[in-house]
């Protein structure tokens, strides 16, 4: 066991280590944000509150990475992780520099690092035309499927048959955390999911985030952003099996109501291709298909066994 004087030497000298380990992650991410080539999609975050985060992966000063599970905040450890899905959060390449190399070798060692945690997949939502889409499929990831938007101006959405008599649609309370993230598992697949992380996140920072109540249950929710004077729907889901009865709508039209009031001249929200339910819903109520599709891209992860790829 160590004595008193060689446990105080050993832990002074972790504390500085890891005060000179944050300082040296802290300017290589301030250097590299001034990059020219970066991609951000760490939606509910501020990017300063990422900069203490375990996550990251570094080429030197040569490029950054931020690829994160689904159920992970900043101050997380990987080891917490129980998600099979991973997102790609934020990335750079420092100037001058060939993207190519040097996000090989930040991905790969990202994604081993997942690969040993249990993570089986990474994804990501790419702009057509953004810088790093070529590489991403260099680095193996493929579009598995393409996302819509459709616009409404509040002024003209479609007034909808009143919804199931006896339904509540009020503001969202910190209370209902945890019925909403068990609706929200009942709601969505895996990497569409909101994790208690990302759900508390959403409550906390959105303009409006209200639930559908009926008989005394949380029986579906909406949540909304507001940048200006353009709203953005960022989650609308409904109960399996009260579906079909105008709550999707009931709680569409309020939440953009909302949005209205406060000032939205436009209204936006976004489905995947394939959700022909959702793209009737939103189409019936005025909303109309805006802009490209975005691509969504994906990697299956296969983990390194002990001498050899499993
Ligand atoms: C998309 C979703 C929110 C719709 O919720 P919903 O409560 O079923 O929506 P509504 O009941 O308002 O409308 C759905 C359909 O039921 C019909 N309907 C509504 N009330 C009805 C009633 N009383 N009797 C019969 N049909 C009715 C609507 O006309 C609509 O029909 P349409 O598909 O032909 O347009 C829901 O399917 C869901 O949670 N899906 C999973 C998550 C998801 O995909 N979210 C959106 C994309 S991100």
């Amino acid at each position: 066991m160590a004595t008193f004087s060689e446990w105080n030497w050993n832990s002074a000298y972790t504390r500085n280590h890891e005060v000179s380990a944050s300082a040296a992650r802290s300017a290589r991410l301030s250097r590299l944000r001034r990059a020219r080539h970066i991609f951000d999609r760490l939606d509910w975050w501020d990017w300063d509150e990422w900069i203490a985060s375990d996550l990251w992966s570094f080429d030197d000063g040569n490029a950054a990475l931020l690829l994160t599970p689904l159920d992970l905040a900043e101050a997380d450890a990987l080891d917490a992780t129980c998600a099979g899905v991973a997102w790609l959060r934020w990335c750079a390449v420092a100037d001058g520099l060939s993207p190519a190399t040097h996000l090989t070798n930040v991905f790969g060692e990202a994604e081993a690092r997942l690969a040993a945690h249990g993570v089986c997949e990474v994804w990501c939502i790419v702009h057509p035309f953004e810088w790093i889409k070529p590489y991403l499929r260099d680095l193996g990831y493929r579009v598995v499927e393409r996302l819509l938007t459709f616009q409404v101006e509040p002024r003209r959405i479609s007034k909808t048959m009143p919804p199931l008599t006896g339904l509540q649609v009020r503001l969202a309370r910190t209370a209902d955390l945890e019925a909403l993230c068990a609706l929200d598992v009942r709601a969505f697949d895996e990497p569409w999911r909101y994790a208690p992380v990302l759900m508390q996140r959403a409550v906390a920072r959105a303009f409006a985030t209200t639930v559908a109540v009926y008989g005394g249950a949380l029986v579906g929710y909406a949540c909304a952003v507001l940048h200006g004077e353009k709203g953005h729907v960022v989650r609308l889901a409904v109960q399996p099996e009260l579906r079909r009865r105008g709550i999707g709508a009931g709680l569409l039209c309020d939440v953009v109501m909302r949005l209205a009031q406060a000032g939205a001249r436009s209204v936006s929200l976004n489905t995947q291709a394939g959700n022909r339910v959702a793209q009737r819903l939103y189409r019936r109520l005025g909303f109309a298909p805006v802009g490209e599709k975005l691509p969504v891209m994906r990697k299956v992860l296969t983990r390194e066994a002990p001498g050899g790829i499993a």
